[in-house]
């Protein structure tokens, strides 16, 4: 009996990543594990790409997945021509490529909403889910490895199952996975969780045994994405966030160890996490997505006691500083399927405090995520919905400028809207911070100028909201339509939104 492979059966099911390939045929859906590129399978993809590539025969897959997977899907398949569509979030430059040429065709979904979509046939059926595994037990189920995302759901809706079970994922992270299936509604009952490390499911994801159609033994590292050095700017929104979040302690409208943290993804979101391993606050929890680099440094220090997320997506210098302490970690990480980790119900009676990072905020409080300039699709929404519409502090981070100051991330109208002025309760760029809670959109509008706003950009923006008090049709939220977009076509014409 092999270590990793239990079930004798299932064990008579192992064959190469290419005779597993042969399955995948032209047209076909593909549901897919992993998350932000970690936990997707690498073997049986890369053997798929070489046949396409060398053969030139025909593949046109919808490709489902929980988040961004490595660039052996994301980047091997859309050069070769492979992904037609694909859901629900990436971060690949050659898929993003395809997305805005228009060749390939993009969902960009809030991720607690895929499992349900596939559930009920909403989205085309999948015919073959292909999951990484640590290991598969004795009972035949399989152990998800460091990225969860929609594999239950996928397993379970898919005709046949290929598992790539990855020997270079320690057999420790055995124990991590906690995976439990939401109901169908009618009359639904509650997720039965109330803090975040309750556990609720199994360690691994049970599996019809006839359903797995081929076993891929692999040894393969996840191709994590590296993160920015912590700069001096996202020093500040840090030291920001700590300032705001004393406040609110003293002001006991949070508790001292505050309330479990969801922290989005990228580099900003990462360096302004590290600064809390600085600050005063212990005991903290986390409820998040992403485990990145600086979640695992607030538990290596104490700050934190606990995280549970989908993802375990550390850089690659951060993964092989977790495998170091695996056995430190074994207590302190949950991974849980993302319809659990981004499921609006627990997120509020956790009570979230959730910081996602924005590309560009209106003056009003309404906030893009997504798109550049109105049309180029840079990620997408990923959980920051989930999160942000239902957490108890909604906070969006973002630097000022862009481009080297070409660019303002505040600015009079969003030329794409991810989050509504009604979600977003607190602002912080490295100014400083607008809190939005009660205020109304002129006030609203006050308070991110004279905080948030870079000083090159601020007597435009003040200029703007004087000139909508004054000649708009209405005063309540005073904008001027055939100006409201004017530094976006400004940039695109001239490459500054400055007007001199
Ligand atoms: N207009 C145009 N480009 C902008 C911009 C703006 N207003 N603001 C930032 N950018 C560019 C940056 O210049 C940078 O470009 P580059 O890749 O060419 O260098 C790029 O956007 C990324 O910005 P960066 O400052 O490095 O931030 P990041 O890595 O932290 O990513 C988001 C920021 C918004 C793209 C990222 O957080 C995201 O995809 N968010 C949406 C999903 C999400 O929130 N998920 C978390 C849920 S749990």
């Amino acid at each position: 009996m092999n270590g990793r492979i239990r079930n004798s059966e299932i064990l008579k099911r192992v064959v190469s990543a290419e005779k597993a390939a042969e399955l995948i045929k032209d047209g076909m859906v593909i549901g897919i594990s992993g998350f932000t590129p970690s936990g997707y399978p690498k073997a049986v993809p890369s053997a798929l790409t070489k046949r396409v590539n060398s053969t030139g025969e025909k593949m046109k897959l919808s490709v489902y997945t929980g988040a961004s997977v490595g660039p052996e899907i994301d980047g091997d398949w859309s050069k070769a021509g492979i992904i037609a569509r694909r859901l629900p979030y990436q971060t690949n430059k050659e898929l993003r490529n395809g997305i805005n040429d228009g060749s390939i065709e993009y969902t960009d979904m809030h991720l607690s909403h895929v499992a349900q979509y596939v559930n009920y046939g909403i989205l085309p059926k999948i015919d073959i889910a292909i999951v990484e595994a640590v290991s598969i037990t004795e009972e035949g189920f399989i152990v998800p490895s460091t990225g969860i995302g929609n594999s239950v759901n996928y397993i379970q809706n898919a005709d046949k199952v290929i598992v790539e079970v990855n020997e270079n994922q320690p057999i420790e992270l055995e124990g991590l996975s906690d995976v439990y299936t939401v109901e169908n509604p009618p009359c639904r009952k509650p997720i039965p969780m109330t803090a975040p490390g309750d556990r609720i499911g199994t360690t691994y994801i049970p599996c019809d045994l006839d359903k797995i159609a081929a076993v891929v033994i692999t040894n393969l590292m996840d191709k994590t994405r590296p993160l920015s050095v912590v700069d001096d700017v996202s020093k500040a929104i840090s030291k920001n966030l700590i300032k705001f979040l004393e406040k609110e302690v003293s002001e006991n409208r949070l508790p001292k160890d505050l309330l479990p943290i969801q922290s989005g993804v990228g580099s900003v979101a990462n360096a302004v996490l590290a600064g809390l391993c600085d600050s005063d606050f212990e005991n903290l929890t986390c409820y998040t997505e992403v485990i990145q680099d600086s979640m695992l440094d607030l538990l290596r220090c104490g700050k934190a006691k606990l995280a549970s997320g989908t993802s375990l997506s550390p850089s690659p210098e951060g993964v092989l500083k977790f495998r170091e302490d695996i056995d430190f970690f074994k207590d302190k990480i949950i991974l849980r399927p993302q319809e659990i980790s981004n499921n609006p119900e627990v997120i509020r009676r956790l009570g979230l405090i959730s910081i996602n990072t924005a590309l560009e905020i209106d003056i009003f409080g309404n906030v893009n995520s997504t798109h550049v300039m109105g049309s180029k699709m840079m990620n997408g929404i990923g959980g920051s919905g989930d999160f942000a519409r239902n957490a108890y502090l909604t906070i969006f981070t973002t630097e000022s400028i862009a481009k080297k100051g070409c660019i303002s991330s505040i600015v009079p109208m969003v030329s794409h809207t991810d989050h509504t002025e009604h979600d977003v309760m607190v602002i912080i760029t490295e100014q400083g911070v607008a809190d939005l809670r009660g205020l109304s959109p002129k006030e609203r509008a006050y308070a991110i100028i004279n905080n948030c706003a870079h000083p090159d950009y601020k007597p435009m923006l003040l200029e703007y909201l004087k000139k909508g008090l004054k000649e708009s049709p209405s005063k309540h939220t005073p904008h001027l339509l055939e100006e409201a977009l004017s530094w976006h076509v400004r940039f695109i014409k001239t490459g500054t939104m400055k007007n001199n």
